[in-house]
């Protein structure tokens, strides 16, 4: 049994990382900005009862962060998932709007890796950890061919290029680290035309998460095993 922390647990992909984890008899932390507002968590809880801990999280908050901590304590973390993200609005050239360019920076670049900071000690305690970013293809420079979402874009990359140093950094501590495209999920932010479901997307992820091996650290791995450009 194996405990697994998880950021936006509210909905979308986190929700199904911390039902799937749970079914297969995991420990969860499933981390939201309103976990009491999630119908999907407070099922989850009827069914898992204590297998399941939920506490509010926002993501760019220090002092949230700083409370999750204090919560957590010295527990053992052997899979951190940062999974909160967010598209932004003005993707568009010509209509880029600066602060929510930086709201979105925030989210999906700067505090996924404050919350490896933040819970640094817990994952070296697991003895060998791995941490997963939620990133997606569409931080791929080798993978862009229709250009836009410079916003969106741009966080993600950001995000595989801390998430290649983390690999670097935590190697001597037995943590590993990986980038992971989940598809395009029918989700909240994938939209209706999305074309795999999160049972899916969510499976493959973990195949890869529990099939990584030091190797791959730092490598950007997309749900269905197919390792992509930078
Ligand atoms: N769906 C796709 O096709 C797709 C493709 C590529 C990559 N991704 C990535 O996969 C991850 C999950 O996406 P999704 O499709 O499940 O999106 P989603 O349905 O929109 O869910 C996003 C989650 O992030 C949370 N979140 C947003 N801002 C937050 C903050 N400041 N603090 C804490 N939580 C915050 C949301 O919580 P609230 O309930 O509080 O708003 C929600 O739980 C994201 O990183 C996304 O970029 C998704």
């Amino acid at each position: 049994m194996k405990t697994v922390f998880i950021t936006g647990a509210s909905r979308g992909l986190g929700l199904e990382f911390s039902k799937q984890y749970l079914a297969a008899g995991h420990r969860v932390i499933a981390t939201a900005r309103n976990p009491e507002q999630s119908e999907g968590l407070q099922r989850l809880h009827q069914e898992y009862g204590d297998n399941l801990k939920t506490y509010a999280l926002d993501v760019t908050s220090e002092p949230s962060r700083n409370k999750v901590s204090e919560a957590v304590g010295d527990r053992v973390i052997h899979l951190l998932i940062n999974n909160a993200g967010y598209y932004g609005n003005s993707n568009t050239l010509g209509k880029l709007d600066e602060a929510e360019w930086a709201r979105v920076f925030h989210i999906n670049c700067i505090a996924p890796i404050k919350m490896v900071e933040l819970l640094r000690s817990n994952l070296v305690n697991a003895g060998s950890a791995t941490v997963a970013m939620l990133s997606s293809k569409m931080g791929s420079m080798g993978d862009n061919t229709s250009g836009g979402s410079y916003i969106y874009r741009s966080s993600k990359a950001a995000l595989n290029a801390a998430s290649k140093s983390l690999s670097i950094d935590l190697a001597p501590e037995q943590i590993k680290v990986v980038a992971l495209h989940p598809g395009w999920v029918l989700t909240e932010m994938g939209g209706p035309n999305a074309l795999i479901d999160t049972t899916t997307s969510v499976s493959g992820m973990r195949k890869v998460i529990e099939g990584l091996k030091p190797t791959q650290s730092g490598d950007f791995i997309a749900y269905d095993g197919t390792l992509l450009p930078w």
